[in-house]
Protein backbone atom coordinates (compact mmCIF):
# COMPACT_ATOMS: atom_id res chain seq x y z
CA UNK A 1 0.00 0.00 0.00
CA UNK A 2 1.29 3.23 -0.44
CA UNK A 3 0.74 6.23 1.71
CA UNK A 4 -0.70 9.45 1.82
CA UNK A 5 -0.51 12.16 4.65
CA UNK A 6 -3.19 14.80 4.85
CA UNK A 7 -2.71 17.77 6.35
CA UNK A 8 -5.14 21.27 7.58
CA UNK A 9 -3.35 24.22 8.09
CA UNK A 10 -4.04 27.84 9.05
CA UNK A 11 -7.51 29.08 10.57
CA UNK A 12 -10.19 26.33 10.83
CA UNK A 13 -13.33 26.90 8.08
CA UNK A 14 -16.50 24.63 7.51
CA UNK A 15 -15.87 22.42 5.21
CA UNK A 16 -12.46 21.03 5.69
CA UNK A 17 -14.22 17.58 7.51
CA UNK A 18 -15.53 17.04 4.20
CA UNK A 19 -12.50 17.28 2.59
CA UNK A 20 -11.12 14.96 4.92
CA UNK A 21 -14.47 12.68 4.26
CA UNK A 22 -13.71 12.90 0.38
CA UNK A 23 -10.25 12.13 0.06
CA UNK A 24 -10.58 9.06 2.89
CA UNK A 25 -13.84 7.69 0.77
CA UNK A 26 -12.00 8.23 -2.69
CA UNK A 27 -9.23 6.61 -1.43
CA UNK A 28 -10.79 3.79 -0.32
CA UNK A 29 -12.45 2.80 -4.02
CA UNK A 30 -8.47 3.14 -5.24
CA UNK A 31 -8.02 -0.08 -2.87
CA UNK A 32 -3.88 0.83 -2.96
CA UNK A 33 -3.51 3.72 -0.76
CA UNK A 34 -3.12 4.40 3.13
CA UNK A 35 -4.30 7.56 4.87
CA UNK A 36 -2.80 9.19 7.10
CA UNK A 37 -4.20 12.82 9.37
CA UNK A 38 -0.93 14.91 10.88
CA UNK A 39 -2.71 16.80 13.37
CA UNK A 40 -2.25 20.31 13.67
CA UNK A 41 -0.79 21.18 10.70
CA UNK A 42 2.92 19.67 9.72
CA UNK A 43 3.60 19.93 13.29
CA UNK A 44 1.84 16.45 14.55
CA UNK A 45 3.90 14.58 11.50
CA UNK A 46 7.05 15.92 12.77
CA UNK A 47 7.19 15.15 16.60
CA UNK A 48 8.81 12.04 18.18
CA UNK A 49 6.67 10.00 18.35
CA UNK A 50 4.37 11.44 15.31
CA UNK A 51 1.19 12.79 16.24
CA UNK A 52 -0.56 10.75 13.03
CA UNK A 53 -4.04 9.19 12.56
CA UNK A 54 -4.77 6.57 10.05
CA UNK A 55 -8.06 7.84 8.15
CA UNK A 56 -10.60 5.47 7.53
CA UNK A 57 -14.13 5.14 6.39
CA UNK A 58 -15.18 4.72 10.25
CA UNK A 59 -13.34 7.29 11.53
CA UNK A 60 -14.41 9.88 9.03
CA UNK A 61 -17.96 8.72 9.09
CA UNK A 62 -20.41 11.78 9.09
CA UNK A 63 -17.93 14.19 9.42
CA UNK A 64 -18.84 16.48 6.67
CA UNK A 65 -21.60 17.86 8.69
CA UNK A 66 -19.54 18.87 11.32
CA UNK A 67 -16.98 22.40 11.60
CA UNK A 68 -13.95 22.71 12.61
CA UNK A 69 -11.15 20.10 11.47
CA UNK A 70 -10.80 16.45 13.27
CA UNK A 71 -7.09 17.00 12.53
CA UNK A 72 -6.70 20.20 14.68
CA UNK A 73 -4.70 22.96 12.84
CA UNK A 74 -2.75 25.70 13.76
CA UNK A 75 -0.93 29.20 12.10
CA UNK A 76 1.67 29.19 14.33
CA UNK A 77 5.02 26.70 13.43
CA UNK A 78 5.25 27.92 9.89
CA UNK A 79 7.84 25.21 8.66
CA UNK A 80 8.92 28.14 6.02
CA UNK A 81 9.81 30.51 8.59
CA UNK A 82 9.88 28.64 11.91
CA UNK A 83 11.28 30.62 14.94
CA UNK A 84 14.20 28.54 16.79
CA UNK A 85 14.69 29.47 19.95
CA UNK A 86 18.72 29.69 20.37
CA UNK A 87 20.63 29.39 23.51
CA UNK A 88 21.88 32.45 23.83
CA UNK A 89 17.69 33.49 23.94
CA UNK A 90 17.58 34.88 20.95
CA UNK A 91 15.52 33.50 17.74
CA UNK A 92 16.58 32.51 14.98
CA UNK A 93 13.80 32.16 11.53
CA UNK A 94 15.15 28.79 10.11
CA UNK A 95 13.53 27.02 6.60
CA UNK A 96 12.26 23.45 8.05
CA UNK A 97 11.00 22.55 4.56
CA UNK A 98 14.51 20.18 3.33
CA UNK A 99 13.83 18.65 7.28
CA UNK A 100 10.37 17.77 6.81
CA UNK A 101 10.50 16.81 3.72
CA UNK A 102 13.11 13.79 4.60
CA UNK A 103 10.97 12.83 7.19
CA UNK A 104 7.96 12.04 5.25
CA UNK A 105 9.70 10.34 3.28
CA UNK A 106 11.70 8.03 5.77
CA UNK A 107 8.04 7.75 7.14
CA UNK A 108 7.67 6.09 4.05
CA UNK A 109 4.96 8.60 2.94
CA UNK A 110 4.60 8.76 -1.10
CA UNK A 111 2.35 11.87 -1.00
CA UNK A 112 0.54 14.74 0.60
CA UNK A 113 -2.99 16.66 0.40
CA UNK A 114 -2.02 19.90 2.11
CA UNK A 115 -5.64 21.78 2.75
CA UNK A 116 -4.90 25.21 3.22
CA UNK A 117 -4.98 29.13 2.43
CA UNK A 118 -2.36 31.29 0.67
CA UNK A 119 0.26 30.48 3.47
CA UNK A 120 -0.16 26.65 3.78
CA UNK A 121 -0.49 26.65 -0.61
CA UNK A 122 3.25 28.45 -0.22
CA UNK A 123 4.25 25.87 2.05
CA UNK A 124 3.19 23.38 -0.60
CA UNK A 125 4.76 24.76 -3.31
CA UNK A 126 8.07 24.76 -1.08
CA UNK A 127 7.71 21.31 -0.35
CA UNK A 128 7.06 19.93 -4.25
CA UNK A 129 10.10 22.08 -5.02
CA UNK A 130 12.04 19.89 -2.90
CA UNK A 131 10.12 16.81 -3.82
CA UNK A 132 8.20 16.16 -1.85
CA UNK A 133 5.06 15.06 -4.35
CA UNK A 134 1.91 17.96 -2.96
CA UNK A 135 -2.12 18.47 -4.13
CA UNK A 136 -3.02 21.43 -2.58
CA UNK A 137 -6.89 22.01 -1.75
CA UNK A 138 -7.82 26.14 -0.83
CA UNK A 139 -9.79 26.82 1.98
CA UNK A 140 -10.42 30.06 3.51
CA UNK A 141 -13.76 31.64 4.77
CA UNK A 142 -11.96 34.75 3.16
CA UNK A 143 -12.41 33.47 -0.50
CA UNK A 144 -9.06 35.94 -1.16
CA UNK A 145 -7.11 32.62 -3.47
CA UNK A 146 -7.14 33.57 -7.10
CA UNK A 147 -8.03 30.65 -9.60
CA UNK A 148 -11.10 29.39 -7.74
CA UNK A 149 -14.38 30.75 -8.13
CA UNK A 150 -14.88 30.46 -4.39
CA UNK A 151 -13.66 28.54 -1.79
CA UNK A 152 -15.44 26.47 0.85
CA UNK A 153 -16.28 28.02 3.88
CA UNK A 154 -16.90 31.75 2.29
CA UNK A 155 -20.61 30.78 1.72
CA UNK A 156 -21.11 30.04 5.15
CA UNK A 157 -19.66 33.02 6.90
CA UNK A 158 -21.23 35.22 4.17
CA UNK A 159 -24.73 33.20 5.58
CA UNK A 160 -23.40 33.19 9.31
CA UNK A 161 -23.12 37.21 8.61
CA UNK A 162 -26.07 37.78 6.93
CA UNK A 163 -28.30 36.07 9.70
CA UNK A 164 -26.78 38.19 12.21
CA UNK A 165 -26.80 41.23 10.14
CA UNK A 166 -30.86 41.09 9.59
CA UNK A 167 -31.42 40.62 13.31
CA UNK A 168 -29.42 43.72 13.60
CA UNK A 169 -31.98 45.31 11.55
CA UNK A 170 -34.91 45.10 13.57
CA UNK A 171 -33.02 46.23 17.08
CA UNK A 172 -31.12 49.20 14.91
CA UNK A 173 -35.06 50.25 13.88
CA UNK A 174 -36.68 49.74 17.16
CA UNK A 175 -34.06 51.84 18.59
CA UNK A 176 -33.30 54.65 15.97
CA UNK A 177 -28.90 53.06 16.10
CA UNK A 178 -26.63 53.20 13.85
CA UNK A 179 -25.42 49.56 13.71
CA UNK A 180 -21.96 48.89 12.71
CA UNK A 181 -20.90 45.31 12.03
CA UNK A 182 -17.69 44.09 11.67
CA UNK A 183 -16.88 40.86 9.38
CA UNK A 184 -13.65 38.77 8.61
CA UNK A 185 -12.00 38.66 5.29
CA UNK A 186 -8.30 40.21 5.96
CA UNK A 187 -7.32 42.34 3.13
CA UNK A 188 -10.78 41.18 1.01
CA UNK A 189 -14.08 43.07 1.05
CA UNK A 190 -15.95 39.31 -0.31
CA UNK A 191 -17.61 38.69 3.06
CA UNK A 192 -18.62 42.58 3.63
CA UNK A 193 -20.03 43.15 0.12
CA UNK A 194 -21.93 39.84 -0.16
CA UNK A 195 -23.28 40.06 3.46
CA UNK A 196 -24.19 43.64 2.80
CA UNK A 197 -26.30 42.83 -0.65
CA UNK A 198 -27.82 39.99 0.88
CA UNK A 199 -28.99 41.71 3.82
CA UNK A 200 -30.02 45.27 2.61
CA UNK A 201 -26.87 47.40 3.89
CA UNK A 202 -27.11 50.99 3.59
CA UNK A 203 -23.15 51.28 3.66
CA UNK A 204 -20.87 48.55 3.12
CA UNK A 205 -17.01 49.56 3.50
CA UNK A 206 -14.54 47.09 2.50
CA UNK A 207 -10.36 47.54 1.96
CA UNK A 208 -10.36 47.75 -1.30
CA UNK A 209 -12.55 50.59 -1.40
CA UNK A 210 -10.74 53.10 1.38
CA UNK A 211 -13.90 55.26 2.89
CA UNK A 212 -14.30 59.01 2.90
CA UNK A 213 -15.27 59.75 6.26
CA UNK A 214 -17.63 62.58 5.42
CA UNK A 215 -19.38 60.99 2.74
CA UNK A 216 -20.18 58.17 4.99
CA UNK A 217 -21.67 61.03 7.78
CA UNK A 218 -23.64 62.35 5.35
CA UNK A 219 -25.22 59.02 3.93
CA UNK A 220 -25.91 58.40 7.55
CA UNK A 221 -27.75 61.88 8.22
CA UNK A 222 -29.36 61.25 5.21
CA UNK A 223 -31.10 58.73 6.43
CA UNK A 224 -32.32 60.22 9.62
CA UNK A 225 -33.30 63.53 7.46
CA UNK A 226 -35.33 61.16 5.20
CA UNK A 227 -37.17 60.11 8.51
CA UNK A 228 -36.15 56.14 8.14
CA UNK A 229 -34.36 56.91 11.45
CA UNK A 230 -31.79 53.78 11.28
CA UNK A 231 -28.44 52.62 9.41
CA UNK A 232 -27.14 48.75 9.35
CA UNK A 233 -23.18 48.95 8.29
CA UNK A 234 -21.31 46.24 7.53
CA UNK A 235 -17.55 46.78 7.38
CA UNK A 236 -14.70 44.75 6.91
CA UNK A 237 -12.24 44.29 9.38
CA UNK A 238 -9.38 45.39 6.61
CA UNK A 239 -11.08 48.54 5.61
CA UNK A 240 -9.72 51.75 6.72
CA UNK A 241 -10.04 55.53 5.89
CA UNK A 242 -8.74 57.13 3.01
CA UNK A 243 -6.22 58.95 4.95
CA UNK A 244 -5.99 55.83 7.93
CA UNK A 245 -4.10 52.52 8.49
CA UNK A 246 -5.92 49.58 9.41
CA UNK A 247 -6.98 48.42 12.74
CA UNK A 248 -4.38 45.52 13.91
CA UNK A 249 -3.60 44.17 17.41
CA UNK A 250 -0.08 43.64 18.09
CA UNK A 251 1.83 40.23 16.74
CA UNK A 252 1.66 36.84 19.11
CA UNK A 253 4.89 35.08 19.17
CA UNK A 254 5.41 32.86 16.09
CA UNK A 255 2.32 34.25 14.03
CA UNK A 256 3.30 35.99 10.44
CA UNK A 257 0.00 37.34 9.52
CA UNK A 258 -0.90 40.67 11.24
CA UNK A 259 -3.88 40.32 13.36
CA UNK A 260 -7.14 42.13 12.20
CA UNK A 261 -9.61 43.53 14.26
CA UNK A 262 -11.80 45.82 16.20
CA UNK A 263 -12.35 48.77 13.20
CA UNK A 264 -15.91 48.67 14.02
CA UNK A 265 -14.93 50.73 17.21
CA UNK A 266 -12.37 52.89 14.99
CA UNK A 267 -15.34 53.39 12.32
CA UNK A 268 -17.64 54.37 15.62
CA UNK A 269 -15.06 56.35 17.25
CA UNK A 270 -14.49 58.94 13.92
CA UNK A 271 -18.27 59.54 12.89
CA UNK A 272 -18.37 60.55 16.73
CA UNK A 273 -15.57 62.91 16.51
CA UNK A 274 -16.84 63.79 13.14
CA UNK A 275 -19.92 65.34 15.13
CA UNK A 276 -22.66 63.03 14.18
CA UNK A 277 -25.83 63.21 16.35
CA UNK A 278 -26.87 59.99 16.83
CA UNK A 279 -26.70 56.50 18.85
CA UNK A 280 -24.24 54.11 17.45
CA UNK A 281 -23.76 50.53 18.73
CA UNK A 282 -20.41 47.92 17.57
CA UNK A 283 -20.73 44.10 16.48
CA UNK A 284 -18.05 42.25 15.96
CA UNK A 285 -19.04 38.78 14.63
CA UNK A 286 -15.63 37.13 14.95
CA UNK A 287 -14.99 33.43 14.90
CA UNK A 288 -18.66 32.98 14.79
CA UNK A 289 -17.91 33.01 11.09
CA UNK A 290 -15.93 30.27 10.93
CA UNK A 291 -17.58 27.95 13.23
CA UNK A 292 -19.75 25.25 13.29
CA UNK A 293 -21.44 22.96 10.45
CA UNK A 294 -21.12 24.20 6.71
CA UNK A 295 -24.32 25.29 4.85
CA UNK A 296 -24.82 22.65 1.91
CA UNK A 297 -22.78 24.77 -0.77
CA UNK A 298 -19.57 24.58 0.82
CA UNK A 299 -20.68 20.99 1.51
CA UNK A 300 -20.57 20.06 -1.95
CA UNK A 301 -17.24 22.14 -3.01
CA UNK A 302 -15.44 20.81 -0.28
CA UNK A 303 -16.42 16.92 -0.97
CA UNK A 304 -15.62 17.15 -4.55
CA UNK A 305 -12.77 19.34 -3.80
CA UNK A 306 -11.48 16.03 -1.58
CA UNK A 307 -12.31 13.50 -4.18
CA UNK A 308 -10.73 15.49 -6.93
CA UNK A 309 -7.48 16.35 -4.90
CA UNK A 310 -6.82 12.60 -4.21
CA UNK A 311 -7.71 11.82 -8.40
CA UNK A 312 -4.49 13.98 -8.83
CA UNK A 313 -2.47 12.06 -6.28
CA UNK A 314 -4.00 8.85 -8.77
CA UNK A 315 -3.04 10.26 -11.98
CA UNK A 316 0.24 11.83 -10.28
CA UNK A 317 -0.66 15.50 -11.04
CA UNK A 318 1.42 16.90 -8.31
CA UNK A 319 2.18 20.30 -7.54
CA UNK A 320 -1.42 20.91 -8.21
CA UNK A 321 -4.48 23.14 -6.49
CA UNK A 322 -7.98 21.73 -7.14
CA UNK A 323 -10.19 24.99 -8.18
CA UNK A 324 -13.41 25.81 -9.36
CA UNK A 325 -12.91 27.39 -11.87
CA UNK A 326 -16.05 28.93 -14.39
CA UNK A 327 -17.95 26.55 -12.72
CA UNK A 328 -15.74 23.47 -13.68
CA UNK A 329 -14.13 21.42 -10.61
CA UNK A 330 -10.50 21.36 -12.26
CA UNK A 331 -7.11 21.92 -10.92
CA UNK A 332 -3.91 25.16 -11.81
CA UNK A 333 -0.36 24.90 -10.53
CA UNK A 334 0.03 26.20 -7.25
CA UNK A 335 2.77 28.54 -7.86
CA UNK A 336 -0.16 30.31 -10.16
CA UNK A 337 -2.61 30.01 -7.56
CA UNK A 338 -0.14 31.83 -4.82
CA UNK A 339 1.00 34.58 -7.19
CA UNK A 340 -2.06 36.61 -6.48
CA UNK A 341 -4.80 37.33 -4.49
CA UNK A 342 -8.62 37.77 -5.38
CA UNK A 343 -9.59 40.82 -3.97
CA UNK A 344 -13.10 42.67 -5.42
CA UNK A 345 -12.80 44.76 -7.70
CA UNK A 346 -14.63 48.42 -6.92
CA UNK A 347 -15.31 48.49 -10.25
CA UNK A 348 -16.68 45.18 -10.91
CA UNK A 349 -20.41 43.76 -11.39
CA UNK A 350 -20.90 43.19 -7.79
CA UNK A 351 -19.90 46.74 -6.54
CA UNK A 352 -21.82 48.47 -9.28
CA UNK A 353 -24.27 46.41 -9.05
CA UNK A 354 -24.29 47.11 -5.12
CA UNK A 355 -24.48 50.84 -5.85
CA UNK A 356 -27.34 50.74 -8.21
CA UNK A 357 -29.05 49.64 -5.39
CA UNK A 358 -28.23 52.53 -3.57
CA UNK A 359 -25.28 50.79 -1.08
CA UNK A 360 -23.04 53.30 -0.35
CA UNK A 361 -19.41 52.70 0.09
CA UNK A 362 -18.15 56.01 1.43
CA UNK A 363 -16.42 56.44 -1.82
O1 LIG B 1 -8.15 33.93 7.17
C1 LIG B 1 -9.27 33.61 7.91
C2 LIG B 1 -9.42 34.53 9.07
O2 LIG B 1 -10.58 34.13 9.76
C3 LIG B 1 -9.45 36.01 8.72
O3 LIG B 1 -10.69 36.40 8.20
C4 LIG B 1 -9.08 36.62 10.06
O4 LIG B 1 -8.45 37.86 9.93
C5 LIG B 1 -8.10 35.63 10.62
O5 LIG B 1 -8.34 34.40 9.97
C6 LIG B 1 -8.21 35.45 12.11
O6 LIG B 1 -7.21 34.59 12.54
P1 LIG B 1 -7.14 33.95 14.00
O7 LIG B 1 -7.94 32.70 13.96
O8 LIG B 1 -5.71 33.69 14.19
O9 LIG B 1 -7.71 34.93 14.97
Amino acid sequence: MKKLLVSTGGGDCPGLNAVIRGITKRAAQSGEWEVWGSFEAFNGVMENPPRIIKLDEQNTAGIHVIGGTMLGTTNKGNPLRFSEKQADGSVKIINKIPELVADLKRKGFDAVINIGGDGSQEISQAMHDAGMPVVGVPKTIDNDLSSTDFTFGFQTAVQIATDSFDRLVTTAASHHRVMIMEVMGRNAGWIALYTAIAGGAEICLIPEVPYDLQKVVKRIESRYANGRGFVNIVIAEGAHAKEGSVTSSKGEEGRIAVRLGGVAYTLSEQLKAAGLDADIRETVLGHTQRGGTPIAFDRVIASVFGVKAFELVLEGKFGELVVLLNNEYTSVPIKKAISAYNYVDPKGTLVQAAKGMGISFGD
